[in-house]
């Protein structure tokens, strides 16, 4: 259960706790390594002190995707480090911390367990309250930290792990309309990338290559147009490589530009046509877009587009923290610690790799 806005902050916490209040956030569900701290002042005013994140992308290129015990191994060598800088970077020592945050779920098994020991070790050690924070509602509240956006929103969460649809109605109160029935779009990209031999990640090169290339040289299938919300890339995904079986190597080195310029495109029409669809089934007057893949200019402008002729507004939170980060996490702990800081018994706590948001 989570709480009313109106309790906020509860009066528990208000009696209780020095303000403005210090929340550290630890995040390791995939392949960012990341800590940062929060604050928080009885006012509601929240801000960020830092925000600290190693991204792993070195560890994991000749994959061409994220190896999860490679993941957790370089969280594992790393954390320590992250939590030191974040703590530094706000000028804050443990002592000054009222409670620790961290990813419980969902996510990569061997990354949460990263997460969950070092913030069980630092609430035994020091005995601060220690908060398992659900890493998509971290997702889904960022809009609201950084473009102050008020309830109601519609939320698209494009990422390496994810791409669904939350209608967030209030605090605590989500609704999954539908996500991905395959790969995750950012898996997507990455994916095709490797096909056309660039190096992972995948997004920022087929991009970069997009850009010189006819967005209508080759048309692939918009997937799923079942008049539902969910997603589906693996058709998509097969087409592309169909095509490249039947082009030779000089003519597919010469199509580069144009398969990813195609790709992009069909991708951003899938976008598309599920936003009108998602607009319309929640009348949100309100897009947000996050998540790695919201680094696409294409994609944004042209759902930028759509809103703007629907009447909605469209948002995108910096990127910094519209990809994976430790700022969310250590925000949505801080809004359910203010409105209920009796925490849980650290021992009950366990990593939960799924954990829908609506399931919360
Ligand atoms: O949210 P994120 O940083 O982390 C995880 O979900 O792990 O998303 C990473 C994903 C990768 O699949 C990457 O290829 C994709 O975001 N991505 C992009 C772009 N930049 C990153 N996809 C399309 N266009 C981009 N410019
Ligand atoms: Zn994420």
């Amino acid at each position: 259960m989570f709480y009313a806005y109106e309790k906020f902050p509860s009066i528990y916490a208000i009696i209780l706790y020095n303000w403005p209040m210090k929340i550290l956030g630890i995040e390791s569900s995939c392949d960012e390594t990341a800590a940062a701290v929060v604050s928080v002042a009885k006012n509601q005013q929240f801000d960020i002190l830092s925000n600290v994140v190693y991204s792993q992308t070195k560890e994991h290129i000749e994959y061409g995707g994220v190896v999860p015990e490679i993941a957790s191994r370089a969280h594992m060598e790393r954390m320590d480090q992250i939590v030191q800088q974040a703590l530094e970077q706000s000028q804050t020592t443990l002592a000054d911390v009222d409670a620790i945050a961290y990813t419980q779920g969902p996510g990569l098994l061997g990354g949460l367990i990263v997460a969950q020991s070092f913030a069980k070790s630092l609430h035994l050690a020091t005995g601060k309250p220690i908060i398992g924070v659900n890493h998509l509602e971290g997702h889904a509240l960022t809009a609201h930290l950084t473009e102050k956006l008020n309830f109601p929103y519609l939320l698209l969460l494009v990422s390496g792990g994810h791409c669904q649809f939350i209608h967030v109605t209030d605090l605590g109160q989500y609704q999954l309309l539908g996500s991905t029935l395959d790969d995750s779009i950012g898996e997507c990209f990455d994916k095709v990338a490797k096909m056309l031999g660039l190096p992972y990640p995948g997004g920022p090169n087929i991009e970069r290559l997009a850009q010189d290339g006819d967005p209508t040289a080759f048309n692939f299938p918009l997937t799923l147009q079942d008049g539902s919300v969910n997603f589906s890339f693996s058709g998509l995904k097969s087409a592309i490589r169909r095509q490249l079986e039947a082009l030779s190597d000089d003519e597919r080195q010469n199509a580069m530009s144009d398969i990813c310029a195609s790709f992009q495109h069909t991708v951003s029409r899938i976008l598309q046509k599920k936003c009108a669809i998602a607009l319309q089934q929640t009348q949100s007057k309100q897009l947000v877009l996050a998540g790695g893949v919201a680094a696409n200019k294409l994609l944004r402008s042209e759902l930028n587009s759509l809103c703007a002729e629907n009447n909605v507004t469209f948002h995108a939170p910096p990127l910094k923290l519209c990809t994976d980060n430790a700022v969310m996490i250590a925000y949505a702990g801080a809004l359910r610690f203010v409105a209920n800081p009796q925490t849980a018994d650290y021992k009950t706590l366990q990593a939960k790799p799924r954990w829908p948001l609506d399931q919360l």
